[in-house]
Order: C-alpha cells, then sequence, then structure tokens
C-alpha cells in the first residue's frame, strides 16, 4: 500500500510539472505538422480498393492512449499469476485497472484540443477499455480522413468477397506521436478473421468435411476409428469423473464475429445424441455493436464452439457474444469486442476464441494494444483460451513481396497474455494434426515464462529454418487438444469438422471445470495461466512427440519431446491439472 502512495506522490509531482509545461503549449499547438504514424507500402494482398466509401460512411474511431505508467499492467499481470507471488491470483477490479492503465492528465488534455480543433464534439467522446482509451462515435470518413491525414476506402477481399473501411496509412501531428499508442480502425486489415476451418486436405483423410450423419461407433471399444464425441474427449482428457457444482458463479464465455450464430436447436439434438445428460444443455446470447442473433441461421464456426465447450464443462453457464459492424465493415470488430467485456463488473472466467488473423496483416501498433487488453483481462482473474490457426507454418508458399519467405503466426495467439491451442489427432499415441498453427511472432519477444522450453526446443532445431522465422518471438501455442474428424450438429444434420477451432473450446472447457473447483472450494480462478502451464502445470499434461505442421511449402516443425511449436506443451490430463492445483 504505501508503495503504490509513494507512486502517487511523485505522480502529482510530474503532472504538475508537465500539465503545465502542456497548457502553455496548449495555445499554440501545430496541429499541421503532422507525420505517418503507420503505413503500408501497397494495399495488403488479396485486398482491392473499391474506391470511396459511400457518402455518409461513419466509424467509430478508437484512440489508444500511452498510460501514464506504462508497464503497469503487465507488471501487475504477472504478480496475480506467478505462483509464489505473494499477490497469486489476488485478481483485480475493473476500477483498479482504470487507475493502472489512466493517461498522463496532459495526454488528454493534448489529444482534447486536437479534437476539439477539429471540431469534434466532446458529447460523441467516450473513455473505453478499461480507461485508456477515447472512441469517437460515428466519425464521418471525410472527418476521419482529415483528422488523420488518412484515405480510407472501400476494400474488398480478392477471395471472399467481404468488404472493408480501411486506409492504407495515417498521419498524427508530432505533438501527439508519443502520446498515442494506435488509432483503430486504420491500417489493420482485421477482417475477416479467418475462421479455422480445415476444408478437405489430402493430408489427412479425417480432415474431410462430410454431411453424412454418421452413426456413432461404440467407444468402449477405443479403437483409432472412433470419432472424437464428448464421451471420448472426457475420457481421453480424464474429466469424465468431475461433475460442475458452483450453480451459476463460474461462467464460460465464447467470442463469436461475422454474424456466426449458434443454434440451441442443434445444441440439444447433439447432446442428446452424444451426451444425454446434458440434453436440456443452453446458452446466453450478448449482441454486441449492434450484431443480431438468429438462431435459425447457424454457422458451423459458432456451433462447434458452443457445442464442445459444453460438452467439456455442462452444466456450466454459457455466454456467446455476437460481435458485429457492417456489412461493409467499417468497425473494429476486436476492439468492439474488447470494449465491451472491459466494460463488464463481471467477466466469465474462462474464454473462448477461435477466431484469428494472421500478424502480417496488423500494424505491430494495432497488436501490441490489443494484446494489452487481453492483459487486462488476465490482470482481473480470466483464462483466454485462442486457437492457433489451420495452416501450419503459414499459408500458401509465404513469400513476401520483396521475393523471401516467412512464416506466419496468427493473432491473437502472437500476444504472449493468451493461452492458446494448437491441434492433435489420434490417440495412444496423441499426435500432432498436420494443420496444427504453431511458430514465432515478430511483433512480441518471447515471455521469460517460457524462456527454458522455447530454447530447449531452438538448440534442439539448431540451424533449420534461420531467417525463415524470429528465434526471439515469442513461441505459438502453448498447448493442444483434439482438433480432427469432429462430429457436430448444423441446421439438424450431424458433419464432421476439422481445425483448431475446435481445440480451444475443448481446452476452455478443461479449464473451467478447474475453475468450477477452485470457486468451490473458495480461492480465486486460474486467471492468466501461461506462468503456471510453464511451470508446476506442465506436469497436468500428455507432452505430445510425434508429428509436425507443414506449411509455406516447407516440413513444418516436428513435435519432440518437451515444448515444440505445433504443440506447444501437450494435451490437457484434468485429474493431473488438479493434483497440481493441491
Ligand atoms: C524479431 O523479434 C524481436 C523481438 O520481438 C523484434 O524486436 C524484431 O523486430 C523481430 N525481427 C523481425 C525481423 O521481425
Amino acid at each position: 500500500m504505501r508503495y503504490y502512495r509513494c507512486i502517487f506522490v511523485l505522480s502529482i509531482l510530474t503532472t504538475g510539472l508537465l500539465g503545465g509545461f502542456a497548457k502553455h503549449l496548449r495555445l499554440s499547438p501545430p496541429w499541421d505538422d503532422t507525420h505517418i504514424k503507420h503505413s503500408w507500402n501497397a494495399v495488403p494482398k488479396n485486398w482491392e480498393s473499391l474506391g470511396h466509401p459511400p457518402s455518409g460512411t461513419a466509424i467509430d474511431l478508437y484512440i489508444a492512449l500511452k498510460p501514464q505508467r506504462e508497464n503497469a499492467v503487465v507488471d501487475a499481470l504477472y504478480e496475480v499469476s506467478e505462483p509464489g507471488h505473494p499477490r497469486y491470483r489476488a485478481y483485480l477490479t475493473k476500477e483498479q485497472v482504470a487507475d493502472l492503465v489512466a493517461p498522463r492528465p496532459e495526454t488528454l488534455e493534448l489529444v482534447n484540443s486536437w479534437l476539439e480543433h477539429h471540431g469534434i464534439s466532446s458529447s460523441s467522446i467516450s473513455m473505453t477499455h478499461g480507461g485508456n482509451t477515447l472512441m469517437l462515435k460515428a466519425v464521418s470518413v471525410t472527418q476521419a480522413d482529415t483528422l488523420l491525414g488518412a484515405s480510407y476506402q472501400l476494400y474488398r477481399h480478392i477471395e471472399r468477397g467481404e468488404t472493408i473501411v480501411r486506409t492504407v496509412g495515417y498521419s498524427l501531428p508530432m505533438a501527439l506521436h508519443w502520446h498515442v499508442l494506435t488509432v483503430a480502425p486504420t491500417t489493420s486489415f482485421v477482417f475477416p478473421p479467418r475462421t479455422q476451418w480445415q476444408t478437405a486436405q489430402n493430408r489427412s483423410d479425417r480432415a474431410v468435411k462430410s454431411t453424412s450423419g454418421e452413426p456413432a461407433t461404440v467407444l468402449s471399444s477405443r479403437a483409432k476409428v472412433n470419432p472424437v464425441t464428448p464421451s471420448f474427449l472426457r475420457w481421453l482428457y480424464d474429466s469424465e469423473a468431475y461433475t460442475p457444482n458452483t450453480h451459476g458463479e463460474n461462467v464460460l464465455g465464447i467470442v463469436g464475429f461475422l454474424g456466426h450464430y449458434p443454434s440451441p436447436a442443434d445444441l440439444g439434438a447433439f447432446m442428446r445424441k452424444y451426451l444425454s445428460e446434458a440434453g436440456d444443455a443452453t446458452f446466453t446470447v450478448v449482441e454486441i455493436n449492434g450484431e443480431k442473433y438468429d438462431p435459425t441461421h447457424p454457422h458451423d464456426e459458432a456451433n462447434v464452439d458452443i457445442q464442445y465447450a459444453e460438452a467439456m464443462a455442462y452444466p456450466t453457464p454459457h455466454i456467446f457474444y455476437s460481435t458485429g459492424g457492417g456489412p461493409p465493415r467499417t468497425d473494429d470488430i476486436w476492439m468492439s469486442w474488447l470494449k465491451y467485456i472491459l466494460d463488464q463488473e463481471n467477466i466469465p472466467q474462462t474464454i473462448s476464441i477461435s477466431y484469428n488473423i494472421l500478424e502480417h496483416f496488423l500494424s505491430r501498433e494495432w497488436a501490441i494494444n490489443a494484446c494489452n487488453q487481453f492483459a487486462k483481462l488476465g490482470v482481473r482473474g480470466v483464462s483466454v483460451l485462442v486457437s492457433s490457426g489451420n495452416k501450419g507454418i503459414g499459408p500458401g508458399t509465404c513469400m513476401r513481396d520483396d521475393g523471401t519467405v516467412r512464416f506466419k503466426p496468427s493473432f491473437p495467439g502472437i500476444c504472449p497474455y493468451v493461452t492458446v491451442v494448437g491441434g492433435t489427432t489420434d490417440f495412444e499415441p496423441e499426435v500432432a494434426a498436420s494443420f496444427s498453427g504453431g511458430g514465432f511472432s515478430d511483433y512480441f519477444k518471447r515471455p521469460t515464462y517460457q524462456e527454458e522450453a522455447v530454447s530447449t526446443f531452438l538448440q534442439d532445431l539448431g540451424n533449420r529454418y534461420q531467417g525463415l522465422y524470429n528465434a526471439s518471438g515469442r513461441g505459438i501455442p502453448d498447448i493442444a487438444a483434439q482438433a480432427v474428424g469432429l462430429p457436430i450438429f448444423l441446421n439438424g444434420n450431424e458433419i464432421k469438422v476439422s481445425g483448431t477451432s475446435a481445440a480451444a473450446p475443448i481446452v476452455a472447457g478443461i479449464i473451467s471445470l478447474l475453475n468450477d473447483w477452485l470457486i468451490l472450494t473458495g480461492q480465486g480462478p486460474l486467471g492468466f495461466l501461461n506462468p503456471w502451464l510453464y511451470g508446476r502445470g506442465s506436469r497436468g499434461f500428455t507432452d505430445i512427440t510425434e508429428g509436425s505442421n507443414p506449411g509455406c511449402n516447407l516440413d513444418g516443425f516436428s513435435a519432440i519431446a518437451g515444448w515444440d511449436p505445433v504443440t506447444g506443451l501437450g494435451t490437457p490430463r484434468f485429474r493431473k491439472m488438479l493434483e497440481q492445483l493441491l
């Protein structure tokens, strides 16, 4: 406490001095002395400009401000998630996080006078994302162009046809560069998030989506041809003996984008077939940013997320977040969801996200800012599980414009403050799924918690692939789970799907069971998992040592003893994980 008070007194002194300085500046800030904040050399690959957006198009602009105490949130995150630390699992409230991330008063003053200079009415400005981001509601594209020295256009994805409103570059007055972390949406082509489905691929005959309503084979034979059903997963990951019992206090959240809706009817049909005691399984839906919820038009992504999270965690309450914006997609969906969730007083203890986007479509600043929002979730005691992607070390040839090859990891997994789940298949032994996303970030350096595990792997790898990946970057995934040939129900029919999209909710379900037990026994939930996972928690995992994740026209990395960028530390064993918490 005394420590914080010292900081407080000091900050009054410094902000007092600098605040006076800023007031002096405010009368004549050189707003027209602008410099590029971020810009691409060309329109990102696979996107084409359709020219100006329709007149009247408006966007919600987010301006992320530098906190007064730059590292405070991440420092607090490691305190509350490092077993053995005196503050382990002493999570912070929404208000405490707001204190940690508050910008300097002169930052706010400068930015506000710049907005005022451009005639942005203060009634359209609000503080979001737990206290360091200004949201400007419904700014016209013309005004955004002027404000940011940008040229917002309508872009269409050449293959998928989705349209978004973005700019290839933007500028800020020099006086603001130090104060503003990033502005979104600008140059990060975050639409569409890549859905995780692995479509038919000949390198794994099980990775084929089929619409045949195949009957379940008898599980007790445990033959390798068995489908990956809920009871199989509960057996394989050793969770079948545990029934959640917190009566509503423990909640599991599933993030949905792009109008992908889950169907309660399909969930019921799935459970009646595969887990009859869960026949009444249900979920609530939260509509964010104008998105609607239409259960009569379910999507396989949303259905697999709900069906497999519930398969592991029933009867734990589930919330599905239906996050909107567009089309054309004017908003930054990630910022929209993070804004909503960080604004809640109570957040589900476990959250699963099965969408990702290649790192190179994002600006470094955007990625760092979004990652910091995940750190805020961790500080508040939330475990975030994300899928690692379905393209191995990268899609296609991974050739850059200059002709060099670079492996392509994806967001949000590149963020060191989430737990990334890769894919496996088979059992006895379980092996890596060939599409399991893995690799190393160019934007985030290797966090301390995985230093030993990752450097051991890199020593073993030696010179192989040198220069094609970042040997000092954050390594992904952290862990893995089954991802091939999972039956789901969609529009009343049974189909089989494959992808790390399934692996994330499976693990989220298991983590949610651990949280249930912790809460029942009067303890705090697990929160940000990784420092525990790479320490004592790793004993609760089965190391996967076979298989690889080809991509970029190369063989990919190999799963080996210990951590690897294919299956991480391995797959969960519920009872062993529980033992590590006793
Ligand atoms: C490799 O990662 C480090 C640490 O995150 C980063 O500073 C560096 O820019 C990365 N290198 C490349 C070529 O992206």
